[in-house]
């Protein structure tokens, strides 16, 4: 292996869960499909994860914090990076170039003064230098300078990748958010986070049992969903504001849970579980059947896709629709993101445009990315 004419990137996704790094090397051939070869994750260990976690708002000396932070994070991409390669039986020399997402700790696009900002750190240099690889980084700064969202930027890779079926298709991310890729059978494509996912249901998990997360969503499912709480959550105008639109921990924080969990004071905590499961399948359902009503099949990726309870959830709230994971069309949930930053790099390099206009709101196509060489 190593030879062949296929060009070959490594995709690095860091997300806001904030449960670590996934990553994928795959092989783009000059004609046919492309094909992801190996796969590696590393879990951010705990004060990394603390420390994202804080850089999310605003604190002392968070300049000094947050190079100290994407420094770390660089060097547990440098770790994946090692580990796919291994894996793989490559050389650096072989992989064109990384496509490293960074960690979002701001996203706020065209706010304040009309541009905004959406700020994922890292230290692409960094990993530039421990892997003697070419590092693309920063992808959503461009589309947010063209009037965009500089978000979901997936759908593009979700059409490339898993369009042209003739059939009416979405995919909906379960990550720390969630966002929806729609794929009309005409062939066209368009997308939008549509709320909050695994930031909220983890946090909460966190809190009262200890644990990362709700393994298979087991401890929700034991739950009953508090009705009038899960109308107050849904009743946040980001559920009601129509597409370009995205999202993150800039609104759906535990700060913003708290609030309304204030009139809810004697909820137990297992059915505030149960009510976020229902408000990530309910916000996710409802916005398929509002945008979307003639999809024919829902693919699921992201951690959430081995969430059952979500799952079983989605099927529920979506007669009519076959819900499954994006392995039944042949990627596992948990490469999906990481394979799209592979994809990414590769247009970077290439030259041709990253983002889908329709999804982020730019004012047209735009090459997304900054090249750091090896
Ligand atoms: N077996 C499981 N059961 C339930 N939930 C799971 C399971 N495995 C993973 N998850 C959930 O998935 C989350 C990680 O998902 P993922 O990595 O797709 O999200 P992310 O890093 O936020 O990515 P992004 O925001 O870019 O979509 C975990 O934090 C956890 O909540
Ligand atoms: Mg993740």
């Amino acid at each position: 292996m190593g030879d062949t004419a296929a060009a070959c990137y490594i995709g690095l996704m860091s997300g806001t869960s904030l449960d670590g790094v996934d990553g994928v090397l795959c092989e783009f051939p000059a004609d046919g499909r492309p094909t992801v070869r190996a796969f590696a994750s590393a879990p951010f260990p705990h004060p990394l994860r603390a420390d994202m976690l804080a850089l999310n708002t605003s604190g002392e000396d968070e300049l000094h914090r947050a190079a100290l932070a994407a420094n770390a994070l660089s060097r547990l991409y440098a770790e994946v990076v090692e580990s796919i390669l291994h894996q793989a039986s490559r050389s650096p020399q072989s992989v064109r170039a990384i496509g490293a997402h960074g960690q979002t700790v701001r996203h706020r696009p065209q706010a304040f003064d009309g541009t905004g900002y959406t700020l994922q750190i890292q230290n692409p240099a960094l990993l530039a230098e421990r892997t003697g690889i070419d590092v693309v980084a920063d992808f959503r700064s461009r589309d947010v300078a063209a009037g965009g969202q500089g978000a979901p930027l997936v759908p593009a890779f979700h059409l490339d990748w898993f369009g042209g079926t003739g059939r009416h298709v979405a995919l909906l991310n379960l990550g720390g958010i969630a966002n929806l890729s729609l794929l009309p059978a005409d062939g066209g494509a368009s997308g939008f986070d549509c709320g909050p996912a695994n930031a909220l249901l983890d946090a909460w998990c966190q809190l009262h049992t200890g644990q990362d997360f709700d393994a298979g969503g087991a401890w929700g499912a034991s739950g009953q969903v508090v009705e009038p709480l899960l109308a107050a959550l849904l009743a946040d105008p980001f559920f009601a504001l129509s597409a370009p639109k995205s999202t993150g921990r800039d609104l759906f924080n535990r700060a913003w849970l708290d609030a309304h969990l204030q009139h809810f004071g004697t909820a137990a905590a297992v059915d505030v579980q149960a009510t976020l499961a229902a408000l990530t399948v309910r916000s996710a359902a409802d916005a398929l059947r509002r945008a979307a009503p003639a999809t024919e099949r829902l693919y699921v990726c992201g951690g959430g896709a081995l969430n059952g309870h979500l799952m079983r959830g989605l099927a529920q709230a979506l007669p009519g629709m076959a819900v499954a994971s994006t392995d039944a069309i042949g990627l596992p949930p948990l490469q999906v993101e990481a394979t799209a930053f592979a994809w990414l790099a590769r247009r970077c390099i290439e030259r041709r445009p990253g983002n889908l206009p329709l999804a982020t709101g730019a004012r047209g196509s735009r090459v997304l990315g900054a090249v750091y060489p090896a």
